[in-house]
């Protein structure tokens, strides 16, 4: 495997003694990314009347249309939000339910999103059913197993199905068209949760066939923190209700569209979105299919040496059909570990406050497991460090 050449990799200022594996939760962004977002800043400052009530609206198109070629959707269809959970919000809001409906989510999503769905059917008097899916996905078949097996919970009652693309808890991808077409079979909508998906994998939201997707662009296509998108297929954009209401019109005099509603939210320092053309373009000089397949690599390498030392078996095959650059690798169980929201993992802290190293311990359904995530910046001596401090540890 190459490895990215210096001029890559040293276009992050990781500090010196600190090994971050964990793009997959706070992504930080390339130097050409943090000058972009300056640069826009810099402009803002020297004359807000020139860029927020002559350029604005022009800027954020232009961000919408590169985002819009990356993604798969017509640039019409997105609105840039803060991130993943700021679209996720507006959907709950958008999203009619009545006493009795419910809401379908897999055991696999993430924790502030199961809430969101839990006190949103609370409030409407409506079910949220929350499928445990089948685990591992060793089989021929898993994928057609986990779909059947999530269709099995949709009933007349069913007003939307919510899955995400790449899990945050156990960083496995979805079969998500598969998923979408089931529901579609049976007239339920799907809103996907998709903030790793994006650079991660190839994405073409025109042809998923889900109803909305939303996303962060501060994880693997490292834009400025508090850069996300949210993608609604058109025959819902009517009902679609912003989480901040404010002029809601055009201010250069354009046709009215449901995007009005998120072009101006009160004033703000947009430069986070307008960087993400640049947060792109740095992925696609590299290639980006060449940081997926490095990327992958890397972990694969991390993943096969950590299965070395527990002796434990991987709950997906080695392959990039169920994960790209962030994976999951069993660990024994601690009986003494705490577990949930606000407990950290002693391992964690340990490999954080002995060794330096930045990654996430994580437990589902009492297994407990590493999540490792490499980017441009990692390195084999990266992996070495991980290794050897595990073996320590364990
Ligand atoms: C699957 C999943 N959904 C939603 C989120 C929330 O993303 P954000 O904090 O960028 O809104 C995360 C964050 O890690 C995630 O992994």
């Amino acid at each position: 495997m190459n490895a990215p050449p210096p001029e890559i990799s040293d276009s992050w200022d990781i500090p010196d003694g600190v090994t971050y594996l964990n793009h997959g939760s706070f992504g930080p962004a390339p130097r050409p990314v943090r000058e972009s977002q300056q640069r826009w800043t810099a402009e803002l400052q020297r004359q807000p009347m020139e860029f927020f009530v002559r350029r604005l609206e022009g800027l954020l198109d232009e961000t919408c249309a590169a985002l819009g070629r990356l993604v798969g959707a017509d640039p019409r269809d997105l609105v840039l939000v803060d991130n993943a959970t700021a679209g996720m919000n507006i959907v709950a809001r958008s999203v009619e339910l009545e006493a009795g409906d419910q809401v379908l989510l897999t055991d696999h999503e993430y924790g502030a999103v199961r809430r969101l769905w839990q006190k949103t059917c609370q409030a409407a008097g409506a079910e949220l059913v929350v499928r445990r899916l089948p685990w591992p996905l060793l089989e021929e078949d898993s994928a057609e197993q986990l779909v059947e097996h999530l269709a099995a919970s949709i009933t007349d009652r069913t007003r939307l199905l919510v899955a995400s693309h790449v899990t945050s808890a156990t960083a496995t991808t979805l079969p998500i068209e598969m998923i979408c077409q089931a529901a579609s079979r049976h007239g339920v909508p799907v809103c996907v949760d998709g903030p790793h998906a994006v650079a991660m994998l190839s994405l073409d939201l025109e042809q998923l066939g889900c109803d909305y997707y939303t996303a962060s662009c501060h994880k693997w296509l490292s834009a400025p923190f508090g850069s996300g998108f949210l993608w609604v297929r058109r025959r819902h954009q009517h009902r679609i209700r912003p989480a901040i209401t404010s002029w809601g019109g055009s201010v250069s005099g354009r046709d009215s569209s449901w995007k009005d509603e998120f072009t101006w939210g009160g004033t703000r320092d947009p430069a986070c979105w307008l960087a993400i053309p640049e947060a792109i373009a740095f992925l696609e000089d590299y290639g980006i299919q060449r940081f997926r397949d490095q990327s992958h690599d890397l972990v694969n390498q991390a993943r096969r040496r950590v299965l070395e030392l527990t002796g434990l078996e991987a709950p997906t095959p080695e392959s990039q059909r169920w994960y790209g650059p962030m994976t999951i690798v069993p660990l024994p169980n601690d009986p003494a570990a705490e577990t949930g929201h606000g407990h950290i993992d002693p391992l964690q802290k340990t490999l954080q406050q002995e060794f330096g190293i930045e990654t996430p311990v994580t437990t589902m359904h009492e297994h407990r497991y590493i999540r490792i995530s490499c980017h441009l910046y990692n390195t084999v001596a990266d992996i070495d460090h991980l290794v050897n401090s595990l073996s320590e540890c364990l």
